[in-house]
């Protein structure tokens, strides 16, 4: 599949600061990408430079294989940038600033009004479109924010923290969006610092710290690849009969530990030994009656690759 979007080489100073030290990566159709990274990583400077609003210091950016220095227009019809700080008027009223948000991308008349009650509608605002933001919620602005950038049914949605310091109710709804987003169509680059959210969401992570890329995969592939070892917990029927020897015999297998009837397995990840695991346990007779694997968290991961906890 070819990239909706690929940036190669970004790079940004800041004064004495180098915020992105020469980035590549690339958006794929129908994925929800999450730039996962803590504070000052470099990810509100990638999207700004996304949406042309900041210059890069070096580096492209392609829209569908062409520079997006060659065809601005296309791009910011086919764009929609949730920024992090809010750009909302509080003194105009919700519906009022989504249709701004769209005009300017060049809709009107029927097809404007009509995008924008169903971006209202999308992130549930249809009941309070005729009230001013200075009367919202945080998530309600958050929301509306959101609005303002979906109306012009853009192919690639690119949000930046947009759940930062608001309700579970508005983060839930949100998140849903997010996921339903995708499933109209649309390409979502998402960036947080919340392990949780990439969690819900990601169909693939970027970690991006001290502006640069230092790691990427599936939630899956990470934890898997990074972390090296997999927890197999498998309740059986009995674990007395059980040689844990003959366990220890299989490939990959590092630590075998039995609570009551709760098995707990170690294993290497990247090594396919579960069927062997299971073909023991029935031959010694034991039943098994619910088996989980888990792999490492993406915490952990993190903290493996940086020696530092997202948070700290
Ligand atoms: N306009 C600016 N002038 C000077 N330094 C800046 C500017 N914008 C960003 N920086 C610096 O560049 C680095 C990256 O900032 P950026 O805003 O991209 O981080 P971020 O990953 O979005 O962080 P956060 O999670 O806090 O939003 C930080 O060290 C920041 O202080
Ligand atoms: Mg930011």
């Amino acid at each position: 599949m070819k990239p909706i979007l690929e940036v190669n080489g970004l790079s940004k100073r800041f004064k004495a600061h180098q915020a992105l030290k020469g980035i590549s990566f690339a958006v794929y159709p129908g994925e929800i990408l999450c730039f996962l990274g803590p504070n000052g990583a470099g990810k509100s400077t990638t999207i700004h430079i996304l949406s042309t609003a900041l210059q890069a210091d070096a580096g492209e950016i392609r829209f569908r294989g062409t520079p997006v220095a060659q065809e601005t227009n296309g791009l910011k019809r086919s764009i929609g940038i949730v920024p992090q700080d809010l750009a909302i008027y509080e003194e105009i009223s919700a519906e009022q600033n989504v249709r701004f948000f769209a005009s300017l991308y060049g809709l009107k008349g029927k097809e404007l009004q009509e995008r924008t009650e169903e971006a209202l509608a999308f992130v549930g605002l249809s009941d309070r479109k005729d009230d001013k933001p200075k009367t919202f919620s945080g998530g309600m602005k958050r929301r509306l924010n959101i609005a303002c950038a979906i109306a012009h049914q853009p192919e690639v949605i690119i949000m930046d923290e947009p759940t930062v310091g608001i309700d579970p109710q508005s983060r839930n709804h949100i998140l849903d969006s997010i996921r339903q987003l995708r499933e109209q169509g649309a390409t979502i680059l998402y960036t947080t610092h919340y392990m949780e959210e990439v969690e819900e969401i990601s169909t693939r992570i970027i970690i991006i710290d001290h502006g640069e890329i230092i790691a990427s995969g599936t939630k899956e592939e990470l934890k898997d690849r990074l972390a090296g070892e997999k927890l197999y917990e498998i309740v059986v029927d009995r674990t007395e009969g059980l040689n844990p020897d003959e366990l220890y015999g299989i490939s990959g297998v590092k630590q075998v530990r039995a609570v009551d009837n709760l098995l707990r397995i170690m294993t290497v990840s990247g090594i396919d030994n579960l069927d062997q695991i299971i073909v023991h346990l029935m031959q010694s007779g034991i039943k098994i009656q619910h088996l989980t694997s888990s792999a490492a968290s993406l915490e952990s991961v993190f903290l493996q690759i940086t020696g530092r906890k997202l948070r700290d």
